[in-house]
Formats: structure tokens, C-alpha cells, sequence
């Protein structure tokens, strides 16, 4: 028998900590997911343009075959010699700039955020950390106090500078980088690195004018620290023109931390790394991670990028996502609600402003929007530090026959006010 939603909620609300939340005003109970689609209990289907996970498409037929097939065969840990994880490091930095040489597996981004983090303050002796106002790097206790989206303290030594959100926030990052090293000094707190997520995910997203980030990393070696890019979200292809969201940048981190799509929905996460930032903290100490970089893990990571190669999705997210920008555009161009839209590729942040419809302005619009479209069959978030901003970022499979939906959707929305 199929529990009701109902009474999944009663269930959830005794057996699960407090801490979890859901997602709209009346959750969604999925029960299964393909492609860009996924259905509820009753078999409604929902276009699914919030979930970045899984990036070739939800449970793609190929990467579901490759768990299945290692998962009967071996699942072990990187003690034994083993073909995949090889594979899977040999392909990954196949993907990176050569000054790359090794990686290091984790099963999350948290851990894999956590880790270069260890590596920084090994490398550089140092242990301050600039991260940006309403970041989110994850869950662990040190990157808890590096993630001020959280709403908790910043960690010590961890130092926060607005996010380079539109024209002026772009122009103004690298000054903002230098004052915080200067501040960082005038406290006696040695710079070890900048943290940020390339397209300032949880900021609101930020992509434009590509190159503000190159400033802001050469101000951070100059003070003899390093540059991890996160690229949990932005990874594998999402920005489109490029792989990795620092590449838009002309910018060559130190270290690259990555997760989410790697397995497509598989818990499969990694830091890829220069080689003298690496030794540093390899003559100090070993790293073992259970899971980190188990067979069936390497397996779905594989079959990801084997998708990734096949289907030419970085095509794909390029066309359809220049498709939905053109078309956001155009409706922000009649729409006065729709202030601004940023991104890049298949990530985009749909700033909204007052909307006489429905009387809202700013965050109640964008949660009243982010209602509504769920009610009319399609998914997104909101991001940003004033939460007024739509987050749009579907598999990388999403077309134009998805963006037209979308759109059509939201200027429903937006004029019904409902
Ligand atoms: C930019 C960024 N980094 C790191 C993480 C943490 O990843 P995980 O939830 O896999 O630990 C997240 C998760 O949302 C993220 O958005």
C-alpha cells in the first residue's frame, strides 16, 4: 500500500529530527523520476527545473546499468589495486587544466570542502579563509562555519566579503578580496585561501562578466594563499562553455572540489589538486575515506561522464541554455516583476521585483512564484542573500521544448498572481 502524503508528513514529523525541511507550501511526495521529468504519488509528472543532481537526467538508463553491473560484481575501497578509480582519477583530470595531478575521493562535497581545506592550512601554514556573505559549502563543522547561508557564526579565522552579484558586485570582488587579506593580517590571521563556489550558487548566482574572478585569486597568492574553486554545483558541464565554472574565468585553481553530479545521484565526490599543494599535506598525514572512492561510486561516476561525452550534453546546455536566457530576457523585457537575469549555461538566477498581481515584492515573490509553478506542474528553487532570486538549473538534457514550458509557466504565474 501507498502511504498518502499526509501521512508521510505525520510519519516524517515523528521519526525525523526537526532539522529537515521540505521544499513548497505542499510538499511533494515523488515516487519516481526520468530524464527531466519527475511523477508524484497520483502519477502527475512535474518538469523538473531545479535539481542539478542529476545532470544527465534522472536515473539515466546507462549510469543505472553501470551501478547495477559493479554493484554484482565488486564494491571495495581504494586498499586494493583496482582499475576504476584510476580510470575515473586518469578521466577526471583529463577534464582539468595539466598544472592538475592527482585527486583524492570522498563520498560528499561537505567532505570534499573539508578535506581541501585541511590541505590549505598544511600547504600555507596558514588558517584564514575568505568565503563569500551567503555561501554554502556544506555540512560539516568547519565548512558549517565556512557556509554563512546556514545562518551560524562564521568558523575562526573565516572572513566573509559580498558576493560578486551584477555589474558593480563583479567590478567590486577583487578590491573586496584585498580588504579582507588586509584585515585578515591587521588580526593576525594568516591567509591560507578564498573558498568560493563559481557561480555563487546560494548568493543568487553570479556569472558576469566572466574574468572577476582571476582578480581575486592573484590578490589571494600574493598573499601567499591559495584558490580552491567549489565546484559542486557548477561542475560537469553546467556553465556550459566550459566544464568547470573557473575555466569561464581564465583563472587555474589550486585545488577544484567537486560532488553532486559526478554520480548523477550517487554519493561520489572529489578534490583534484596541484602537485606541491598535495605533497604538503600528504608528508603530514594519510587520508582514508571508507567509501571515498569505492567501485560501484567510480562505476556511476564513469557512466556519468561517458553520458556526458556521448549525448554532447555541454552542446546541449549551451543551445538550451542561451534558448531559456533569450526567452527570460524577453520576458523580463515586458514583465517588470522579472528585474534581472543572471547565470550562465543552464544555471540562471531569476531576480524578481514588486508584482502588482499579487501584491508581493522581492523574497515573498520569488516563494510565491516558486508555489505557484509547482502547482502548475514545474520545479525550481529560490537563491540569493535576500532570497528573491528563482534558481533554474535542470538536468543538462533540459531543450527548448522544456524552456518553452517553463516560461510559459512562470509568465502565467507572474500576471495571475495567484
Ligand atoms: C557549492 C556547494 N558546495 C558544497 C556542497 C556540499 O555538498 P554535499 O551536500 O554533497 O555535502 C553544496 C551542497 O549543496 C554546495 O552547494
Amino acid at each position: 500500500m501507498t502511504s498518502s502524503p499526509a501521512d508521510l508528513l505525520a510519519r516524517r514529523a515523528r521519526l525525523l529530527a526537526p532539522t529537515y525541511q521540505l521544499f513548497y507550501d505542499e510538499p511533494l511526495q515523488i515516487v519516481r523520476a526520468a530524464d527531466v521529468w519527475m511523477y508524484d504519488e497520483q502519477g502527475r509528472a512535474y518538469l523538473d527545473a531545479y535539481n542539478n543532481v542529476p545532470v544527465v537526467g534522472h536515473c539515466h538508463p546507462q549510469v543505472v546499468e553501470a551501478l547495477a553491473r559493479q554493484a554484482a560484481t565488486l564494491n571495495t575501497h581504494t586498499r586494493y589495486l583496482a582499475e576504476l578509480p584510476l580510470q575515473l582519477a586518469e578521466e577526471l583530470l583529463a577534464t582539468l587544466p595539466p598544472q592538475f595531478a592527482s585527486v583524492i575521493f570522498t563520498c560528499t562535497g561537505s567532505e570534499a570542502n573539508d578535506l581541501a581545506v585541511r590541505i590549505c592550512k598544511a600547504a600555507t601554514g596558514g588558517s584564514g579563509f575568505i568565503v563569500t556573505e551567503f555561501a554554502y559549502h556544506g555540512a560539516t563543522d568547519v565548512i558549517t562555519g565556512m557556509s554563512p547561508e546556514d545562518g551560524g557564526p562564521l568558523g575562526p579565522g573565516v572572513y566573509a566579503v559580498p558576493a560578486p552579484v551584477g555589474a558593480a558586485g563583479a567590478a567590486a570582488f577583487g578590491a573586496a578580496v584585498r580588504r579582507c587579506l588586509r584585515r585578515m593580517r591587521a588580526d593576525g590571521v594568516r591567509p591560507a585561501a578564498l573558498l568560493v563556489d563559481t557561480i555563487f550558487a546560494s548568493d543568487g548566482v553570479a556569472a558576469h562578466p566572466a574574468g572577476f574572478l582571476a582578480e581575486a585569486a592573484g590578490q589571494v597568492r600574493e598573499a601567499g594563499a591559495l584558490f580552491i574553486a567549489d565546484e559542486v554545483q557548477p561542475g560537469f558541464g553546467r556553465v556550459a562553455e566550459a566544464r568547470w565554472g573557473f575555466q569561464r574565468h581564465g583563472v587555474i585553481p589550486d585545488l577544484v572540489t567537486m560532488g553532486k553530479p559526478m554520480g548523477n545521484g550517487h554519493p561520489v565526490a572529489a578534490v583534484a589538486g596541484q602537485p606541491g599543494v598535495l605533497a604538503a599535506f600528504a608528508q603530514r598525514t594519510r587520508y582514508f575515506n571508507t567509501y571515498g572512492g569505492n567501485s560501484v561510486s567510480c562505476a556511476a561516476a564513469l557512466a556519468v561522464l561517458q553520458v556526458i561525452r556521448e549525448q554532447e550534453l555541454l552542446k546541449n546546455a549551451l543551445a538550451s541554455g542561451a534558448y531559456l536566457q533569450r526567452r527570460l530576457q524577453a520576458l523580463a523585457a515586458r514583465c517588470a516583476v522579472v528585474r534581472e537575469v543572471r547565470g550562465a549555461g543552464l544555471f540562471l538566477g531569476v531576480e524578481l521585483g514588486e508584482n502588482p498581481a499579487s501584491g508581493l515584492a522581492g523574497a515573498p515573490e520569488a516563494a510565491r512564484v516558486m508555489n505557484a509553478l509547482r502547482r502548475r506542474g514545474v520545479l525550481v528553487g529560490t537563491t540569493g542573500r535576500r532570497g528573491d532570486a528563482l534558481k533554474i538549473r535542470p538536468p543538462l538534457t533540459f531543450a527548448p521544448q522544456h524552456a518553452d514550458l517553463l516560461v510559459e509557466a512562470l509568465e502565467q504565474t507572474l500576471a495571475a498572481g495567484d
